[in-house]
Formats: structure tokens, C-alpha cells, sequence
């Protein structure tokens, strides 16, 4: 079945939190820039193009919406006419465009975006060259980076939901945006009608184009947060590994005085091959750093992993928790404190 569209990128997603200057202070520390803030709207944004990566709105803890980005003002168009999405509307946040709106399967908020222009003081940020092993790219250039400095953020990347059907969410996303599945984590065997699917990594269809691994992630409500579909994580993509350290050590430095929560890290996933970090704010939503993902154009096909037998159909492609890093605690991933 053709989608309404295929949605290009992710552009910002959308948090509800009790205290604005709490917040703002995390997201800091976390590695944002303040863009706006009045008394119920903060707007914080990273290095990259995007005015702005997180909106948060001032109410209780929620996670209210992600922001998918249409190739043209007729795929919006396209969307607005179909029966979930709202008319379009002018943003009259940063960067201006358009907007139209709708809610998933569980509840979760979609905005989708055209039109957004980049902000107008961008200048690239570049990574360092990276020497490893034979592949040298660095020379004569001395690598430093400020001993306390926040680390990099690039860009909003992905983010993780606890569903109530990821079956059905799946579906939503691939039949509205053009989402397609990267790797599918089935309780048992995958060929077993009746075995249920505790998980989905799912992607942008961009051609020949490489995309994340990931631009979307589903676990299942039941196992996680009682059953209460909502946020998992949000996701930023690091301009390169040190960031991803130097964000976890300055975190480590201010959690006892600012109440912040290492969930899991640092360490390397096996779907998405990211180096994450994961930590949960002081209204414990969680955010993660990561970087050095992999990238796959739409040739490749859904991966199918057994998690109780632990293959997945390629040589140490297991589904648990990481290829390297510190063991995760399955009691507090995800669970319900971040909803
Ligand atoms: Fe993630």
C-alpha cells in the first residue's frame, strides 16, 4: 500500500514539564542553547540548521508530540486531507512554516512540518577528523576540547514510545509517513503466528538515500509502564563520540545537586549500532545523547530477532541490552516514572 506521503526527516519533539527554569537548566547542561522561553513555552535548540530541537510546554509531565518534516507543501496538503491529520496551520514559532496535526494509536501526538527555514546565525559546527588505526585523517591538527565545556548536540534524531499495539502503531506511521520497519523483537519465535512482538525500530523511506537506523521506536507499554502508553525516550544525535563522554561526565558532576538520573551508559546498541547515553531529567523524562549510528537506504529488509533465543539472523546480532557498556536495569528502562 502507498502511503499518504513518506516524511523526509524528524525535525523537534515536544515535551510538557512542570517547571520551565528546571528544565532549561537540564537541557543545558544537556547540551541545548536557550532560544526562547516565556512563562509557559521554552524553545532550546542544538549546533545544527534547526531553530529549534525541543519545545516544552509548562503543565504536567506528558510527552506531547514528535515533528516529522514533509518533503513539500503539497505532502502536507496531501496529509490535511486525510482523515487523522488537522487543517494546516502557520507556526509562529522560530523559522516560521506550517504545520498539520494528528494523534496515533496510542495517543501520541504527530506534528508534521514544512517550511520551517533554518535559523539565520548557522554556521557549521564540524566534528574533529578521527585517527583509528590505519585510517588517519588528522594530521598536524592537535585535538582539544575545553576541560568542562557542555557537549555538542547536532540535531532531535529519534525518539522511543511504550505502545499499547506496536503492530497497529506501525501500521499508522507506515500507511501516513511512509515509516518502514528496521527490526522487528519477538518474544519467541517470529514465524509463530501467536508470538507476541515486544518491540520495532522503524525508519524514513528516503529512496537511495541512507536514513537512520531509527527515526522511531516502539516497546511494549505492557512490559514497561503498566500498560500507559507515552514517552520512552527522546534522542539527540552528538556532533561525535567525545561529546557523548563529555556529556556524561558533566552530568555524572551535576546529578546529586540537580537531580538528574543516569538511566544506562555509555555504552553500544546492537539495533542501530548508536553509542548512547541515556539520563533522566529531574521530571525523569528520559533524554539521550548519542552518535555514529548506521545509516540504511531502503533496500534493506526488516530484521527479525527472537529475544528469548537471542539470534537475529546475522553473526552477534542479539537483541540484548548492548554490544559493549554497563549492564541496563530492565526495572527502571523505560518504565513509568517517565510517561
Ligand atoms: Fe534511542
Amino acid at each position: 500500500m502507498e502511503p499518504i506521503i513518506k516524511a523526509k526527516d524528524v525535525q523537534y519533539c515536544t515535551l510538557q514539564c512542570p517547571d520551565l527554569d528546571v528544565q532549561e537548566q537540564f537541557l543545558i547542561h544537556f547540551g541545548m542553547h536557550t532560544v526562547e522561553k516565556t512563562e509557559d513555552l521554552l524553545l532550546m535548540r542544538g549546533e545544527g540548521p534547526q531553530p529549534f530541537i525541543e519545545k516544552c510546554v509548562k503543565g504536567d509531565k506528558k510527552f506531547v508530540s514528535a515533528t516529522f518534516v514533509a518533503a513539500s507543501k503539497e505532502d502536507l496538503e496531501k496529509l490535511s486531507n486525510s482523515d487523522d491529520f488537522s487543517d494546516i496551520e502557520e507556526l509562529s514559532t522560530p523559522g516560521g512554516g506550517y504545520v498539520t496535526k494528528a494523534m496515533d494509536p496510542d495517543g501520541i501526538g504527530v506534528e508534521v512540518v514544512f517550511g520551517i527555514e533554518e535559523r539565520s546565525d548557522f554556521s557549521e559546527v564540524s566534528p574533529y577528523p578521527t585517527n583509528e588505526g590505519t585510517n588517519i585523517n588528522r594530521v598536524n591538527q592537535i585535538k582539544r576540547y575545553p576541560k568542562g565545556s557542555y557537549p555538542k548536540i547536532i540535531r532531535f534524531a529519534h525518539y522511543g514510545i511504550n505502545s499499547n499495539n506496536i503492530s497497529l502503531a506501525l501500521e499508522w506511521y507506515q500507511r501516513h509517513l511512509g515509516i518502514i520497519p528496521s527490526d522487528k523483537l519477538w518474544f519467541g519465535d517470529s514465524e509463530d503466528s501467536n508470538t507476541p512482538l515486544m518491540g520495532c525500530f522503524a525508519r524514513l523511506d528516503r529512496g537511495s538515500t541512507p536514513a537512520d537506523h531509527h527515526s522511531i521506536f516502539w516497546l511494549d507499554a505492557k512490559n514497561q509502564s503498566e500498560g500507559v502508553p507515552g514517552l520512552n525516550h527522546v534522542s539527540f544525535e552528538m556532533l561525535n563520540i567525545d561529546d557523548v563522554f563529555m556529556g556524561h561526565e558533566i552530568l555524572q558532576q551535576k546529578k546529586e545537586e540537580f537531580d538528574y538520573e543516569l538511566e544506562w551508559g555509555v555504552g553500544r546498541h546492537y539495533q542501530g549500532s548508536q553509542i548512547f547515553d541515556y539520563w533522566r531529567s529531574p521530571f525523569k523524562q528520559t533524554h539521550e545523547h548519542q552518535t555514529d549510528g548506521d545509516m540504511l537506504d531502503n533496500s534493506v529488509p526488516c530484521g527479525h530477532i527472537n529475544m528469548i533465543e537471542n539470534t537475529g539472523g546475522m553473526p552477534g546480532d542479539a537483541p540484548g541490552p548492548s554490544q559493549w557498556g554497563p549492564p541496563i536495569n530492565l526495572e527502571t528502562f523505560g518504565d513509568k516514572r517517565g510517561v
